[in-house]
């Protein structure tokens, strides 16, 4: 187990919600951040799913984003390089569609220098492939240690709200080698416009995130904790110090701030900003002393 998390602080960035960090250059010190999570990147180019691929709902957001980038190959030439002058720690984010891709792809990062930890995407409700990953615990466990055998890199693995047994998949991810877990992705839903009998997304089904799915990733959170000794990122729906304090006392190690960057790109320094006194409410000076401290009924 890490005994330090490989961020300057525990309030980092999600990742598809803040770009390269080159998006965001400009609104504010971004060697404040914890760290970026840049936008998944796939080992060869994706052009993604059909637009509409955004639909606000109801205290939400509904993406079929479908993993469009350009590979990774294009991210180590093209986006590393300033995301590495940010000064914010750099988690990049990985999806692979077979073992065999983990261990093309973890070669590919370990000889690429200035990133200081690895999220595994297993979890993206968007793309075909992959997601299996997040839905058997032996499934989960494989792809995790092939990643091990070749990079020692600070690996985390974001997991899915989509299937009940995420506290047990948490486990596979453990035993494989990993250092931390990253809960949640967005929720499987689907949005419609009953007038043209169509679904509001070019792809159909679409994941949620934001505030409407923040109950049910601090029910991850609570469970992952319960389950592993490795610590847990928290993830939905985080807007407030409220919502961040509520993810630490849940279990939560460090959060990631998504929905929220898109109509307050400043969200996570505000958080950062208000944590020393929502601490000292506790009486606690820093996060360690109130990680999982809620109480069991
Ligand atoms: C438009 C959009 C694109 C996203 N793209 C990715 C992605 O590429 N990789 C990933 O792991 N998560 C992706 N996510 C999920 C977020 O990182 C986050 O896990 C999820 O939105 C829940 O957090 P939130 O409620 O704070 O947004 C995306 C979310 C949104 C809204």
């Amino acid at each position: 187990m890490l005994k330090k998390l490989p961020f300057n602080n525990p309030v980092l960035t999600a990742s598809g919600t803040f770009g390269y960090g080159v998006e965001m250059s400009g609104v504010f010190d971004l060697s404040r951040l914890g760290g970026i999570v840049p936008k998944t990147v796939t080992l060869s180019p994706r052009t993604g799913n059909k637009p509409p691929r955004t639909f606000e709902t109801a205290s939400g957001l509904l993406n079929s984003i479908g993993l469009d980038n350009d590979g990774i190959d294009d991210f180590i030439k093209f986006k590393l390089p300033y995301l590495q002058t940010t000064g914010a720690k750099i988690m990049v984010s990985v999806a692979v569609k077979s073992v065999d891709e983990c261990l093309i792809f973890g070669e590919r990062l370990r000889v690429t220098s200035g990133i200081d930890a690895i999220e595994l995407n297993v979890s993206c409700p968007n793309v075909s492939g992959g997601v299996d990953f997040a839905s058997d615990p032996k499934l989960c466990e494989k792809v995790v240690l092939a990643f091990r055998q070749v990079i020692e890199t600070p690996l985390f693995v974001k997991l899915s709200p989509n299937f009940f047994n995420i506290s047990e998949v948490a486990k596979g991810a453990e035993a494989g080698g990993a250092d931390g877990i990253s809960a949640v992705n967005t929720c499987l839903g689907l949005a419609v416009d009953w007038r043209k009998r169509r679904p509001q997304l070019g792809n159909g089904f679409g994941g949620l995130s934001g505030p409407a799915i923040k109950p049910i990733a601090l029910r991850c959170v609570r469970q992952i904790f319960k389950a592993v000794k490795i610590p847990v990122i928290g993830i939905g729906g985080i807007a407030t110090i409220d919502d961040a304090m509520e993810f630490f006392v849940t279990g939560a190690s460090a959060i990631q701030i998504g929905t929220a960057n898109f109509y307050n790109p400043a969200t996570a320094i505000q958080i950062l900003d208000d944590l020393p006194n929502a601490l000292s409410k506790l009486n606690a000076k820093n996060i360690t002393e109130i990680v999982g401290i809620l109480e069991d009924v």
